[in-house]
């Protein structure tokens, strides 16, 4: 078994080769990382599932690997690598008498309610509460309304809150995925949740009472809306040697994003539990991924307070495209967890993201180190579909154009480039023997330049996927492959603009 790794002890030989070290459900349709709370070490990770047996309100059942009303699947890890599968926590209402679904259940969050201020469990056995969305569709007459429920288990098994909804519907056709967490400030409970072209942010006192308190979100808006799956978190920078405290607020857009539809945009400002006020002019957009299949990332609230970093995931997907993904028993996945820090660069403020670090250990006897310069134009070797390269961009003349070409056969290849003169970076999956995705947006660049002459860049393979981080992680592309062939080639290529492009094997 490939790094021992128990998360594929289900595999079906008609399987897509699956991933070794993402998560992937053992089987049916996962979207969104949602509830992510971390207790004791360990990791929750719920997320959008279904899984067949259901039907919508339009009368049809969905096959198991589309699409369908949703539930909240759960797994827990202590090393963010290896996924301990645990029981479907919350699963929508039935009709009484039918089939039918009374209300999906959408994605949200959890948290440990410490003090017992839901009155659900006890000081001294805190409950989880998760805070989600109750959805009959979306767009028009989505019913979309705020609901809880609790675990006196650890989250293993789950009771619906007698009082649903806790937050009732408002006629709006986009109110959803309540992020929600305690702000000590107030000694209150903070939510900020998607209210379509805007978020929102409520407070209360025990997680069932809600009040609004304010909206972010007006001016920036531009594009992508509605918004969806909002995430709200303080971390800490070091700016012009000073420490100080800000708050990230990380939203994921519809259109518009680098990927040229889906994607992930952050700010980075103030809260104060009611007003978010953001650092930066209303038009510069941060990006957590500048790849195609990076979205509805979260991340986990940790078990004891820490500025200095965050963890989050995202789907590793695209809705333009998710639903046709090569898949059989499964369809979808997460990327690895990263970490996340703040810094500052004179620019403005930006995150940077690193695997994390048990992905990182898992990979270490994978890891290949790869050097191109001018001097070596040219090279090549073979790696499994499952390794860390680190690649070292010697950038020692103003021109020229680097080239990594990966999942090779042939003349078809998906390549990770580095332009001198745009100082782009690129990954092109347009031109790959392998699964074609539904979009012409093959292609994503980000503008990166070297430090002291060097670009660094991390690239992560697991079978069907690549994650690259360049330089100290300002940019990351998260890229979906499938390829026909289990085995790679990696031709490494350096080229300068008086050579022409050439593998050699
Ligand atoms: C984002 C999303 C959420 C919603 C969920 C439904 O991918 O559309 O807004 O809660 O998926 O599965």
């Amino acid at each position: 078994m490939l790094l021992g790794l128990s998360v594929l002890s289900n595999i079906t030989q008609a399987d897509q080769p699956r991933p070794v070290y993402h998560f992937t459900p053992r089987a049916g349709w996962i979207n969104d990382p949602t509830g992510l709370v971390e207790v004791a070490g360990t990791y929750h990770l719920f997320y959008q599932y279904y899984d067949g047996g259901w039907q919508l309100k339009d009368g049809r059942f969905r096959s198991p690997i589309e699409w369908g009303p949703m539930h909240w699947g759960h797994a827990t890890s202590t090393d963010l690598v290896h996924w301990h599968q645990m029981p479907v926590a919350l699963s929508p209402d039935r009709k009484v008498g039918s089939s039918e679904v009374e209300g999906m259940i959408f994605s949200g969050s959890a948290v440990v309610d410490r003090g017992n201020t839901s009155g659900f469990g006890s000081r001294a056995h805190p409950p989880m509460v998760a805070v989600y969305t109750l959805a009959d569709t979306f767009g028009p007459g989505s019913g979309q309304r705020q609901a809880v429920a609790y675990s006196k288990d650890n989250g293993t098994t789950w009771t619906k809150y007698a009082g649903n909804p806790v937050l009732p519907y408002n006629n709006t056709e986009t109110f959803r995925d309540p992020q929600v967490f305690w702000f000590g400030g107030k000694s209150k409970w903070a939510m900020v949740i998607s209210c379509g072209d805007r978020v929102c942010f409520y407070n209360s006192p025990d997680l069932t009472h809600w009040t609004r308190v304010g909206e972010f979100g007006k001016a920036e808006v531009g594009i992508g809306v509605p918004w969806e799956c909002p995430d709200l978190f303080p971390l800490q920078v070091t700016r012009n040697g000073k420490t100080e405290k800000k708050w990230v607020l990380v939203v994921s857009v519809q259109h518009g994003a680098p990927s040229g539809s889906f994607g992930n945009r952050y700010f980075v400002g103030d809260f104060d539990g009611a007003t978010f006020t953001n650092s930066a002019p209303a038009s510069d957009a941060r990006w957590l991924d500048y790849g195609s299949d990076y979205y509805a990332a979260r991340t986990w609230i940790p078990a004891q307070a820490n500025l200095k970093q965050r963890i989050s995931i995202g789907w590793m997907a695209n809705w333009t495209y998710a639903r046709t993904l090569p898949a059989t028993t499964y369809r979808g996945s997460m990327t690895v967890p990263r970490e996340l820090s703040l810094r500052y660069d004179g620019a403005g403020y930006y995150l940077a993201q690193r695997p994390a670090p048990g992905v990182l250990r898992t990979l270490s006897s994978r890891k290949a180190s790869i050097k191109i310069d001018d001097a070596h134009r040219s090279k090549s070797i073979t790696t499994s579909t499952v390794a860390e390269l680190d690649v070292d961009f010697a950038v020692t003349n103003r021109s020229g154009r680097f080239e990594i070409d990966l999942f090779k056969t042939g003349t078809q290849y998906v390549s990770i480039a580095y332009d001198v003169p745009k100082a782009e970076i690129s990954v092109d999956r347009r031109n790959y023997n392998g699964h074609r995705f539904e979009t012409d947006s093959g292609q994503q660049t980000a503008h990166v330049t070297p430090r002291d002459g060097h670009l660094k860049a991390q690239v992560l393979l697991d079978r069907n996927s690549i994650e690259l981080f360049v330089g100290d992680g300002k940019i990351t592309v998260t890229d979906l492959i499938y390829p026909r062939n289990d085995r790679v080639q990696t031709a490494v290529i350096s080229t300068t603009p008086r050579e022409t492009r050439g593998v050699l094997q």
